[in-house]
């Protein structure tokens, strides 16, 4: 199979293990050479224990149950933290085991240290939304999947972990594995886009860089959210089974076989039934199902909500409901502090169920080792954040986190531009707010994209920085004037724009996914120059960019970077870096065209000659904007002769294993992903056109050709009916390779029935 002039294979594989009909993501198993060169280490991190440690916990667990009294149990179910409401006595009482939001070693320690002082010396198990960084920041969790790199989305997630756990905290509410199915919910920044194979790869190496980094992880937010109606955050998902367990399922399956420690729910409900209250989904699916051995928290007082949702009457209502459905732990609503010990009294829930729930906590935090922990020091807290080796891995993960969206060869910027004006806050103020501003925690100082361009054109390149706008939130105009002035007279105008502030993350759902106006506007004025424009988008989800595609010289689609996503812009920009992101989700042409996907099933009546009673759109084409896995390099790369190993495989446990020629056809070394995807022709149910299976991102030098290997198994390619049964079925399966979801190079392959 190998051909000649190529250095070494590349093996890569969907990788999955179907077990019970969900997925298994394989491979990623670090050797410790690998683990060095990511900065890792081998030994460090949280694991479940196995064998007779797992045996001597589980001992332990119930000796300790036997001694707690009611009320004991109860404090082990409550979540409470920062605010107006919080008594540290309740820590050391034991009538809070679990605390949130707590960012400083000075304050964290004397919760601990009571906490064990308590009369069963249960310590506390601290959490935190620490997502993409506790000091140094990486690219948001959208932006680490557009690396389509899993070592650097784990390197992302071990750092983050290793800062929060140097000032104490051991508990995050990550990885947030929600397949996102609609770009004007304003959460999808926080997953990994629209794909359940892109979201089950993330899962695994988040959950592995956070255990790593010694931070436990909360895989969030079961079930549903990520396809809520209309993109309108908190909201019912309408979803059948079958869809649920294809799309939605996935990723939690695997991030709990990688070992997550807790799940959380969701404040949305799903087919009309609140995630919290929701008994199918927590007890049947995640526990009993997919054997999840940790422990399930409430999302933000969501038994609470469920008064709200109008499912409960009253608190001690909620209280049933969501002990019923399997929820361990209630964050912040204080229910289960208030009812919990009062129902079980009146017999209406069963000591059982709490019993249940409190084996649960105790597991996880004598998994994870707390009770053996020395206590955070605050001395040498600060010598731990914000360290180079840090700042370096977040600067590798934005190099990699950019997506090229087109370039008419103005990039990277040529020799010849004496000029530029750099136009945008986003691109110069420093005003990000971060988590550890609350705990007077060091702080990166930023640098400036105008500073970046400057240190790498040189002196002999006027450049002009104005923000145009009164600061990064880019929502009401600065000095308007002054930046359309240096925009005139340079000869090219970079510009940085996007959402910010308020505008991303929770609670913040569009139906426009626009600039906002004064930046649109403002955009328009640039372009009116006549001058050639980069516009730097700097947006949490996709935007609709038809209007700009072709008047625009490039758009380089960069999510939020992070700490020295500057750093890594300058580097695209001059071409020191070359650019090797891609999409992961898809860009629609206009709003109306959502929900619109990778994974789309056909029709009867395809898009065929562009006529009435075919599908499609009177007022707008049918094909997205820029396709899910799209992204340009400054060398244009070519795969070519598929070769399948054999073409058939054996049910079940088949593997199709082959392989691609990826030529660097241009004169700059650069990464390529190479992306497979499946189609099954004839199904007993409607399949999707293209099924993303597997992918390798692979570096090659000017005009170096490579032969990249790929396994994927049979297994990947199942499905499931309105019951949740997993369907594979036997016959003729088309395999398209490319560098995006249009992957054109094709060949086929025979499943053969199971003997
Ligand atoms: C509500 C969010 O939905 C959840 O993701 C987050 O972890 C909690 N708030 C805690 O901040």
């Amino acid at each position: 199979m190998r051909l000649t002039g190529i250095r070494r294979g590349h093996r890569f594989g969907r990788g999955l293990l179907f077990l019970l009909g969900f997925v298994a993501v394989l491979g990623l198993v670090c050797a410790p050479d690998r683990l060095q060169a990511q900065g890792l280490q081998a030994q460090e991190g949280l694991r479940w224990k196995v064998g007779a440690e797992a045996a001597a916990i589980e001992r332990r667990i119930e000796a300790l149950l036997a001694r707690m009294t009611l009320e004991e149990k109860v404090g082990q179910t409550n979540l409470t933290g920062r605010g107006d409401q919080f008594r540290p006595e309740w820590v050391a009482t034991g009538r809070s085991g679990a605390v949130m939001n707590f960012l400083a070693p000075t304050e964290i320690r004397p919760l601990q240290e009571a906490a064990k002082a308590s009369r069963l010396g249960i310590p506390l198990i601290i959490g935190l939304d620490a997502i993409h960084g506790y000091a140094t920041y990486f690219p948001q969790p959208l932006g680490q999947a557009a690396t389509f790199n899993p070592e650097l989305m784990e390197l992302s997630a071990y750092w983050t972990a290793r800062e929060a756990r140097a000032v104490g905290v051991n508990w995050t509410f990550a990885p947030m594995v929600d397949v996102s199915r609609d770009p004007r919910w304003g959460r999808v920044m926080e997953g990994a886009g629209e794909d359940p194979y892109l979201s089950a790869v993330a899962s695994v190496a988040r959950v592995r860089g956070y255990h790593r980094g010694g931070v436990a992880t909360s895989l969030k937010h079961f079930i549903g959210y990520g396809e809520v109606e209309g993109g309108r955050d908190y909201a019912n998902a309408l979803i059948p089974r079958s869809r649920l367990y294809d799309v939605h399922v996935p990723p939690f399956a695997e991030g709990v076989k990688a070992g997550a420690f807790t799940v959380m729910t969701s404040l949305s409900a799903m087919n009309g039934v609140p995630s919290t209250g929701d008994r199918s989904m927590i007890t049947d699916l995640l526990k009993r199902r997919l054997g999840f051995r940790g422990f399930v928290v409430s999302d933000f007082e969501s038994i609470m909500e469920m008064l709200a949702h109008r499912v409960a009457a009253d608190p001690a209502g909620a209280t049933r409901l969501a002990m019923r459905a399997g929820v361990d732990m209630d964050m912040f609503a204080g229910f289960y502090d208030r009812h919990l010990a009062a129902e079980v009294r009146a017999g209406r829930i069963p000591m059982a169920a709490v019993d249940d729930a409190v084996r649960r906590i105790l597991r996880v935090k004598l998994h994870m080792g707390l009770f053996d922990e020395a206590p955070v020091d605050p001395e040498t807290a600060r010598a731990k954040l914000i360290t180079p080796e840090a700042r370096a891995a977040s600067l590798r993960v934005a190099r990699e986190a950019m997506v090229l969206l087109t370039n008419n060869g103005v990039l990277p910027i040529r020799r010849e531009v004496k000029s530029i004006a750099v136009i945008g806050a986003l691109g110069i103020a420093d005003d990000d707010w971060q988590y550890a501003d609350n705990a007077s925690l060091p702080r990166i100082q930023r640098t400036t994209l105008p500073r970046e361009l400057s240190r790498h054109l040189g002196s002999e390149v006027t450049i002009v920085g104005e923000r145009a706008f009164k600061d990064s939130c880019g929502l009401a105009y600065g000095d308007r004037e002054a930046a359309l002035k240096a925009a005139r007279e340079a000869e090219l105008i970079v510009t940085v724009m996007g959402e910010e502030c308020e505008q991303i993350g929770e609670g913040t759902s569009r139906t426009r996914l626009d600039l906002s106006p004064v930046q649109a506007e403002m955009l328009e004025d640039l372009i009116a120059t006549g001058k050639p424009v980069v516009l730097i988008l700097k947006t949490a989800r996709p935007f609709v960019l038809t209007s700009y595609v072709n008047r625009v010289a490039a758009i380089i689609q960069s999510f939020h970077l992070g700490s020295d996503g500057r750093v890594a812009l300058g580097e695209v920009l001059t071409g020191i870096t070359n650019p090797s992101g891609k999409l992961p989700m898809t860009f629609p042409r206009s709003v109306g065209q959502i929900p619109i996907s990778v994974d789309m099933l056909p029709t009867g009546r395809p898009r065929l000659k562009n006529a009435r009673y075919e599908t499609g759109y009177l007022d707008e084409s049918i094909e997205p904007l820029f396709p899910f896995g799209f992204g340009l390099s400054y060398s244009p790369f070519e795969v070519s002769d598929i070769k399948l190993d054999a073409p058939s495989v054996r049910l079940p446990n088949g593997m199709i294993s082959g392989s691609v020629r990826l030529t660097n056809r241009g004169e700059r070394a650069g990464k390529e992903v190479v992306q497979i995807y499946m189609r099954q022709r004839v199904g007993s149910r409607s399949r999707p056109s293209r099924q993303f299976v597997a992918f390798e991102k692979v570096m090659l030098a000017p005009g170096e050709a490579r032969e990249v290997r790929f396994s994927v198994p049979a297994r990947a390619l199942t499905f499931h009916d309105d019951d949740g049964k997993a369907l594979l079925e036997p016959g003729d399966y088309d395999v398209f390779v490319g560098t995006d979801a249009r992957a054109s190079l094709t060949t086929s392959v025979r499943f053969l029935a199971a003997r």
